[in-house]
């Protein structure tokens, strides 16, 4: 499975051909024709996800055989017991309800700034958005429609990418020079000569990013297709947060070589992040020429923000939701892709922008499908991070606004995070979680005070929007001289390339 997600291809014509990363990625952030997209959204859907639909009902068996030989009742149950709470679901289902009424206004605002992009046809001011529209191919995080967005247009660009003019490499130099002002480990040599930093030609690799721990105490790496833009500058930050985990932690018993839960190690790159996003710590890096304090830069930054962390919770909230659905036997493989697509509609409020049936498996065209990676850590982490972020702010001796704070320099914020990554596993997580900011929960309390400016300003842009989807099963029609057989057929590889031929310069 992982094998062929990771070599799936699109063929635009006989001749080409796309990869995930860097084409399809590159071309779902940047482009605004809706046919485009929408040909390249499918391709990609039919390519990854159809393939998998013949393995998928069957791995999903082997791996229950597994969980349940370890005493859990499904894999999903396996999954969840890594948090140790009897109550995980009901305290995820809480959080989520809890920062709700900040996705729906973020929804209607983009809704509305598409509508005035794309028009009446396409954009239902009452319905789902069409899935494909929103910068990225799963429609998880939205700061690649920014552009689209932006309150204050006038002011300063903050998708600093045109102006990074860095290789690969140095993007990893400037995410190791953050981690050692705070007094953490630099990347020792072998990270440097084992790693691999960009795709490689003449051979298929997986690219998706990922940080390895070899397990000897040496040997740690980062295997990462990088494209030089911001978004994958933060996503080196990411990588290497794992890392620094790995590092931190490797003189405890192999069995402790573990984040406190899987959300600790997906949230420590991430609060760098934070820090190096903003204005003022882009401006100390040379990305940005000017930095006034300056309430409209604010909010365009907060709102750039939001576009990648509020957007991302309901997509972190639900692909386990579909997973531990398949896992229990409660969706049986006959509706894998209308549970998938109901629970998309539900929580993100997309819709599919074609036809899609049971021959699809639409689930199967994000990595951690086939990669069969856990995904409700990265929500964990999405929560975390901000109440890591405000107790790191603290002790750095921030006083301003949350949004404001930059970490960089501090050796009282790496000392507190030095404490969390060195326990590994070895305490339970609300244990670890007491001792370095004073709370044993997750809260999504920390998140809600660094977003409350942009949420009050959202509230007034949207005071004429309907907030929600109430025309829940409204989809988009099919744009006029769009080949009609799209996504009815079984074999959609071979459907592509021949409809390819025929359909070339209507669709691209
Ligand atoms: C990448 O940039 C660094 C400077 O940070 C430089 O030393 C190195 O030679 C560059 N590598 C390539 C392949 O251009
Ligand atoms: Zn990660």
């Amino acid at each position: 499975m992982d094998n062929i997600y990771s070599t799936a291809k699109v063929h635009p014509e006989p001749n080409i051909s796309w990869s995930l990363e860097p084409e399809l990625t590159d071309i779902m952030a940047t482009s605004r024709s809706y046919k485009r997209l929408l040909y390249v959204w499918e391709a990609w859907h039919n390519a990854s996800g159809v393939p998998l639909r013949d393995y998928y009902p069957r791995f999903v068996e082997l791996s229950n055989n597994a969980s349940q030989a370890d005493g859990f009742d499904d894999t999903g149950a396996d999954w969840r017991s890594w948090y140790e709470s009897t109550t995980f679901e009901k305290d995820i289902e809480d959080l989520y309800r809890t920062i709700e009424p900040l996705y729906q206004n973020l929804h209607a605002f983009v809704r509305r700034k598409l509508y005035n992009q794309y028009g009446p046809k396409y954009i239902n001011l009452k319905g789902p958005i069409p899935a494909h529209l929103l910068g990225n191919m799963w429609a998880q995080t939205w700061n690649n429609i920014y552009d689209m967005m932006i309150p204050f247009p006038d002011k300063p660009n903050l998708d600093v990418t045109d102006e990074m003019g860095y290789n690969a490499t140095h993007m990893f130099y400037v995410a190791e020079d953050f981690f050692t002002s705070l007094n953490l480990e630099k990347m020792p040599d072998e990270f440097w000569s084992g790693s691999m930093l960009v795709k490689p030609e003449g051979r298929e690799v997986v690219c998706h990013a990922s940080a390895w721990d070899f397990y000897n105490r040496n040997d740690f790496r980062i295997k990462q297709c990088t494209a030089v833009t911001m978004e994958q500058l933060f996503t080196v930050h990411h990588e290497m947060g794992h890392i620094q985990y790995y590092l931190q932690y490797k003189d405890q018993p192999v069995g402790f070589r573990r984040g406190a839960n899987p959300g600790f190690h997906e949230a420590i790159g991430d609060v760098l992040s934070l820090s190096v996003s903003t204005p003022k710590h882009l401006h100390a890096i040379k990305l940005l020429e000017t930095v006034t304090s300056d309430p409209e830069i604010d909010t365009n930054y907060l709102l750039k923000m939001a576009l990648e962390k509020i957007a991302f919770l309901p997509f972190g909230y639900l692909i386990d939701q579909w997973r531990w659905g398949v896992f229990s036997g409660n969706t049986p493989p006959e509706r894998y892709n209308a549970e998938w697509w109901y629970l998309r509609t539900k929580y993100q409020g997309i819709c599919p922008p074609t036809g899609r049936t049971e021959e699809h498996l639409d689930a199967g065209a994000k990595y951690h499908i086939p990669g069969n990676t856990p995904y409700i850590r990265y929500f964990v982490s999405f929560i975390l991070q901000f109440q890591l972020h405000e107790k790191l702010c603290m002790a750095a001796n921030q006083t301003g606004d949350l949004h404001t704070c930059d970490i960089y320099g501090s050796a009282e914020a790496g000392a507190i995070l030095k404490k969390i990554l060195q326990t590994g596993s070895s305490k339970p997580w609300p244990v670890v979680l007491q001792d370095a900011i004073g709370t044993d929960k997750m809260d999504a309390t920390s998140l809600m005070k660094y977003f409350e400016p942009i949420i009050k300003w959202l509230e007034k842009q949207n005071v004429n929007e309907t907030l929600g989807w109430p025309d829940f099963n409204w989809v988009p029609p099919i744009p006029e001289g769009y080949p009609e057989d799209i996504g009815k057929t079984v074999c959609p590889t071979m459907i592509l390339q021949a409809r390819s031929l025929q359909s070339l310069t209507v669709v691209l």
